[in-house]
């Protein structure tokens, strides 16, 4: 019997893709919807599934589905899957490690430029016709310091192209690799001091039980006044308070968000009107939109890894994944199995 794999969160291109590269030898099944969405009946005999962020993978459905034997995220990150339940089950997950670390750090960059040329400010006036330039001088990067939190694939590409800026680069990682820090010409350095170094702060590290809310209302008053704040991780890394905090009194002159806390909630704003929404799904819309309101912030939806190139590796990797799995060589295994 062909084994069954339901795909969530597919696009018709992404679809086409797959088709072509999975082979005959599985009975597939694609939803646009998230995992959530779908009722589990309709993919509930399904061998391997494959989702993107926004499905989030629970304790319930894994032990529902008594055929399953795979989860293959089309993602880096992998906590919107309960990873425990899946090693419980014996329900292998992989995930596509390596993808777009180049493809992310570029993104960095751009809200970094956006932010420290105002870049954003000056498109909204000249739409509407207005020239000055009032209120628009920026700063050099030249000289500055870069915190970079978490120097793994993602925060060593910033460093490289931090590099070209002539920007001074600390980071802050459980991990040192000093062969590489002294490669490419930074330090490590712990993290009060990174906080009160950086005229820059990037995050680039997991979201897991010891990084979230690393930045809180206990520490955030350590940042250098006037940093600008990068986040192209996790929302969850920094507590939102802390980050509506900084921006209001000045310890953050600005912050470029693709993802922040309750990000996957506001992408169904358009069904809040509804009966019974949960109030924290009102928070998350709340949240959202006093950031929007604020000329200093910018935010991306969760937009970083979404190029071209990156996507195309990232369909491949899970085929891939899928196929060393079903040769019983299984790669890039996160949990589970
Ligand atoms: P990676 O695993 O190569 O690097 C993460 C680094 O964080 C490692 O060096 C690790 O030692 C460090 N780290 C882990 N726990 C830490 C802690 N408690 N304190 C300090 N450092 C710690 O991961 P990669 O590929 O660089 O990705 C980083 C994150 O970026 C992912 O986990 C994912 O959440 C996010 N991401 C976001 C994307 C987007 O579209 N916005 C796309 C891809 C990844």
């Amino acid at each position: 019997m062909m084994k069954t794999i339901a795909f969530f969160e597919t696009t018709k291109a992404e679809e086409h893709f797959l088709r072509k590269r999975i082979g005959k030898n599985f009975t597939l099944q694609f939803f646009q919807e998230t995992i959530q969405d779908v009722p589990v009946k309709k993919f509930a005999k399904a061998e391997i599934l494959s989702v993107f962020i926004y499905s989030v993978v629970k304790k319930d459905l894994i032990r529902s589905m008594k055929h399953l034997s795979l989860i293959a995220t089309r993602s880096t990150g992998f906590n919107h899957i309960d990873i425990h339940e899946a090693t419980k089950r014996s329900v292998a997950v992989v995930n596509v490690p390596y993808y777009g670390e180049n493809t992310v750090a570029e993104h960095t960059f751009a809200l970094i430029l956006s932010l420290s040329r105002n870049i954003h400010k000056a498109y909204v006036r000249t739409l509407r016709n207005d020239f000055s330039l009032e209120g628009l001088r920026g700063f050099d990067l030249k000289g500055k310091t870069l915190g970079v939190i978490g120097a793994g694939s993602i925060g060593l590409h910033v460093i490289k192209m931090a590099k070209g800026f002539g920007l001074k680069v600390i980071a802050y990682d459980l991990k040192q690799n000093h062969f590489l820090a002294d490669t490419l010409d930074f330090t490590y350095e712990p993290l009060d001091e990174l906080l009160s170094r950086s005229d820059i702060i990037s995050l680039h590290c997991p979201s897991n039980e010891h990084t979230r809310r690393m930045l809180s209302m206990k520490n955030i008053r350590k940042v250098k006044k006037g940093a600008l704040f990068i986040n192209t991780a996790r929302g969850d890394l920094i507590e939102t308070q802390a980050l509506h905090y900084a921006l209001n009194s000045g310890i953050f002159a600005g912050a470029g968000l693709d993802v922040f806390e309750g990000e996957e909630l506001v992408k169904e704003e358009n069904q809040m009107l509804s009966k019974n929404v949960p109030v924290e799904k009102l928070h998350a819309l709340l949240q959202k939109n006093i950031l929007l309101k604020m000329e200093n912030v910018i935010l991306t939806p969760h937009m970083a890894f979404d190029s071209v190139e990156a996507v195309e590796r990232i369909l491949q990797t899970t085929v891939d994944n899928i196929l060393a799995f079903e040769k019983n060589s299984p790669q890039f295994v996160v949990g589970g199995g």
